[in-house]
């Protein structure tokens, strides 16, 4: 039995936590809260700051594990899987210097320019104010500001949507520049996102089922932006809007940026390298990319991994991914997160909310709350993950939606993802689009 040092506690590593235990593994769980799905699986728990290395050492020292899994991106980008190795404890997680892919939108930027690599769009990194505004005059009425580092989720802003014009653009680039000393101001692409992601040891890439996530708060796609609010993925593996050659882009994109990580820095990337596409008129363009699972993406593709996790996990560090068939079952998924009253913006924070039977086939897994003696409490982000599997799409989403109700409290939910309705907005926007 292989013993797995988990890292994170949210519904992302819950899903990690119960796909490797399915595959045998003992887990050991490392996390900033206790999550009651993760305590139940594991065979340790321990309740630390993501930032507290030698609270992870000794953790891990205890543990001994096989081998360790960093589920959220901070923890990534501190370098935990490289203080890990230097315990002599291989990480399904990249080194610090090549998890700057999720960690520096600069570098990304700049490594497809660099090697040649398709889906950059027209894009500037700027150090100081100098030229930004004849960029943005350049780049017209679209555009897109994002600052450099890890803002969780809320660095990257658009015109038209968060910024209303040069003045707006150039005032928050301006404060990018003051917080992290580099902002990077591009061309802004019009189509559907899609998230794809691929296990990667380094050299060889396995892809994953492609996602949709919806960022946007509140039915429609209206509100402000959120962590992700639910997501959804087909049979096929592929997704409604897309075609083949869409997916076969963006394969192609993240192999190439595999080879230039290696060669740029000597270092392999050994983990999930999940890219943020958009498909357009005229291709497949790069958004940016993680070097993590998503989440909720992880929820999606997790539960229908049909080859063993925990031999995936040991190829990826060995390097010996391509001896593996990667496969999923041929299942579409919908996933709708609970949240708290208000979220993002004015969330309930600290309310209890109840867990009433959810329904057989029903995949759950608990986010940001924590099981008290007074009940399961909520943090002020995403509290539960809800997930419908089954042959179609319209299947998946009406027994997920019947599933919501279990949930009682102070939260709320998106109905329409994953509907026919916003699905085939989907269709017809990229049919406009391809003409
Ligand atoms: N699905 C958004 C993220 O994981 O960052």
């Amino acid at each position: 039995m292989k013993r797995v040092l988990l890292i994170g506690n949210g519904a992302r590593e819950h899903a990690i936590g119960e796909t490797l235990k399915r595959f045998g593994a003992q887990v050991f769980t490392y996390g900033k809260a206790r999550n009651p799905g993760l305590v139940e699986l594991s065979e340790g728990y321990e309740v630390g700051d993501l930032k507290d290395f030698d609270a992870m050492r000794d953790f891990a020292r205890k543990v001994s594990p096989d081998f360790a899994f960093v589920g959220p991106d901070d923890p990534i980008a501190d370098g935990t899987a490289d203080m890990l190795l230097e315990m002599g404890i291989h990480s399904v997680a990249p080194l610090q210097t090549v998890a700057r892919l999720e960690s520096s939108k600069s570098f990304t930027r700049d490594l497809l320019a660099k090697y040649a690599i398709p889906g950059n769009p027209q894009f500037k990194v700027f150090y100081d104010d100098a030229g930004m505004e004849e960029w943005l005059k350049e780049l017209g009425e679209d555009f897109v500001v994002k600052a450099d580092g890890l803002m969780g989720g809320k660095g990257v802003k658009v015109s038209g949507d968060h910024l209303n014009g040069h003045e707006e653009a150039l005032a928050y680039a301006r404060e990018c520049l003051a917080g992290g000393g580099r902002v990077v101001i591009e061309e802004k692409f019009v189509g559907q996102e899609f998230s794809y992601m691929s296990f990667c040891d380094g050299v060889n890439t396995a892809e994953m089922p492609a996602v949709q996530d919806h960022k946007r708060a509140y039915e429609g796609d209206k509100g402000p932006n959120t962590g992700g609010m639910g997501s959804y993925s087909d049979a096929n593996g592929s997704l409604p809007f897309l075609q083949q050659s869409d997916l076969d882009e963006a394969a192609e994109i993240t192999r190439q940026v595999a080879k230039a990580l290696f060669e740029e820095t000597g270092a392999q990337f050994k983990g999930i390298m999940y890219g943020g596409f958009i498909a357009t008129a005229k291709g497949v363009r790069l958004i940016e990319y993680n070097a993590r699972f998503g989440d909720p993406e992880a929820l999606n593709v997790l539960p229908i991994l049909k080859t063993d996790f925990v031999n995936v996990c040991e190829a990826i560090i060995a390097g010996d991914l391509k001896s593996l068939p990667v496969e999923f079952e041929q299942k579409a998924t919908v996933c709708k997160y609970i949240v708290p009253e208000g979220y993002p913006e004015n969330p309930q924070k600290g309310q209890k909310i109840e867990v009433g039977a959810i329904p057989e086939g029903i995949k759950m897994y608990y986010a940001s709350v924590d099981q008290t003696d007074e009940g399961l409490i909520m943090s002020s982000s995403r509290a539960i993950g809800l997930v419908g599997i089954a042959d179609t799409i319209e299947e998946a989403e009406k027994a997920v939606q019947a599933s919501c109700s279990a949930v009682s409290g102070p939260v709320f939910y998106r109905k329409d993802i994953g509907t026919q309705e916003l699905i085939q907005q989907r269709v017809a926007m990229m049919q406009s689009l391809r003409g």
